[in-house]
């Protein structure tokens, strides 16, 4: 059994400053069959409880690799393929059901006795994948359909929702998936922040080195040739990892899921467990510098000319460049924000968050909001105030922001709120758990 990993007193501050960020967003865990037949998975289930009361929004996708393997070999019956992604004959089909429900089982048995509210919906449509170079993959499939409102709907009720691999396609016809590929789909469909695979391996290991931390620039060239340096489940998993990613899902995690409280280190740690990919946002995200100082005047101009933004000439702006952070599509400025530390030392003014007209509604201004708060967190700030003059319930409803008294600011904030603010709306963040 793989040791616990001990968690310190000291670390609760430090796991605090993520829960805001993670409130109300939503994980999809890929968890290989392997795991969830290993000792260390009831540690695993604690995980996935404090996850889940922390508002976390959990889906759940499982493996049957293992137990297909076990099964096969206690029944003697052979198989075409454990994990999905070759030809699937239907002796195998019908271990892969029979796996699959042992797994849905122990699945089901540890949630309700760690008090996790979970169903097993009918989400996920495959098709078959047909013949591929003259080979007929039979009863594998591939997903076709996501019901993504379903979904939607258990996890506003928070509950969890458990897929397997195993589902049917349009005529009711039962097929074999990748549970990776699955997980991969899913994590699109819903828009999931995170998409963590927990299996039996300690990550992305190439040519028999762990990576920790790569861009998904870099995860592409290292799927592009034959011969990848990785073990082919892990294979699977970086492919799985790149549709997500491609798809949307900023971050993808691949960690030894046996390995006692692993998951909440990789989640809340710095250094984590496994490997982490993560998609180039934040590369679009950058500091500003003194050569940005007309390219963003340029850009908030019309926020000044309607007074969404406080009017500021070239020279303020100038002196205060550092606090600034640009967005920046193809090269080209679209969206700023500037975070602006106080005297307390404890909290920052997040202002000029500007997104330009035609770029508004894709989720960059929530983008920069977030960003601002994990820059903050990283500060050792612990809370935000926005003044808004028109976009207040931007800062509410998208951003978590509540509105508060002018008296609550810290200075210098409240003499410029007092001087200069043209009756702005006073909004504010904690950057820790209310
Ligand atoms: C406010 C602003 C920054 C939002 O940026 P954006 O990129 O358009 O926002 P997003 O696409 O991230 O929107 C996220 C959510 O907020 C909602 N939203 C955006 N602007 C909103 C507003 N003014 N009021 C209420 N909700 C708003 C969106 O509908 C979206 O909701 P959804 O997640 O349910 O779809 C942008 O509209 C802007 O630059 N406005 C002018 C400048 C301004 O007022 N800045 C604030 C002063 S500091």
């Amino acid at each position: 059994m793989e040791p616990e990993i001990p968690l310190k007193a000291t670390a609760l501050r430090g796991i605090l400053k993520y829960v805001p960020l993670f409130r109300g967003e939503t994980f999809v865990i890929a968890v290989d069959g392997s795991v969830v037949a290993d000792a260390g998975f009831r540690s695993l289930l604690t995980d996935l409880a404090v996850l889940h009361s922390l508002n976390i929004r959990l889906v759940l996708v499982h493996g049957v690799g293992q137990q297909i393997r076990t099964l096969s070999t206690e029944r003697d019956l052979p198989i075409t393929d454990a994990y999905g992604d070759g030809p699937t004959d239907e002796a195998t089909l019908q271990l892969a059901l029979d796996a699959g429900g042992q797994v849905l089982a122990a699945l089901q048995a540890g949630f309700t006795e760690r008090g996790i509210p979970c169903a097993l919906p009918n989400a996920v449509r495959l098709t078959e994948r047909g013949i591929i170079r003259g080979t007929d993959y039979q009863r594998s499939g591939r997903v076709e359909k996501v019901e993504g409102a379903l979904l939607s709907q258990l996890l506003a009720a928070g509950t969890t929702p458990i897929l397997s691999p195993v589902a049917a396609d349009r005529s009711g016809r039962l097929l074999r998936a990748n549970a990776d590929e699955v997980a991969a789909a899913v994590a699109t469909k819903l828009g999931a922040s995170k998409l963590i695979f927990l299996t039996s391996h300690t990550g992305l290991v190439v040519h028999g080195e762990r990576l920790t931390n790569l861009p998904v620039d870099q995860l592409e060239p290292l799927l592009a040739g034959e011969a990848t340096g990785m073990e082919p489940q892990v294979q699977g998993k970086a492919r799985a990892a790149l549709v997500a990613l491609r798809g949307g899902t900023p971050r993808v995690h691949i960690l030894d899921g046996r390995v006692r409280g692993g998951l909440l280190t990789e989640i809340f740690d710095k250094v984590g467990l496994g490997t982490m990919i993560h998609s180039n946002d934040y590369e679009q995200i950058r500091p500003a510098g003194p050569a940005d100082a007309e390219a963003i005047l340029q850009l908030v101009r019309e926020g000044m000319r309607g007074d969404a933004l406080r009017a500021r000439g070239a020279e303020e702006l100038a002196g205060e460049i550092a606090d600034y952070f640009l967005y920046e599509i193809d090269g080209g400025l679209v969206a700023c924000a500037a975070l602006h530390p106080q005297a307390d030392g404890r909290s920052a003014e997040l202002a000029s968050v500007f997104v330009h007209p035609s770029y508004q509604g894709r989720g960059i201004g929530s983008r920069l909001v977030g960003f601002a708060e994990k820059r903050a967190s990283e500060l050792g700030l612990d809370r935000l105030y926005a003044l808004s003059t028109q976009s207040s319930p931007f800062f509410r409803e998208a951003c978590g922001f509540t509105e508060t008294d002018a008296a609550t600011l810290p200075e210098p904030l409240r003499g410029l709120h007092a001087t200069a603010c043209r009756g702005s709306r006073v909004l504010t963040k904690s950057l820790f758990p209310s």
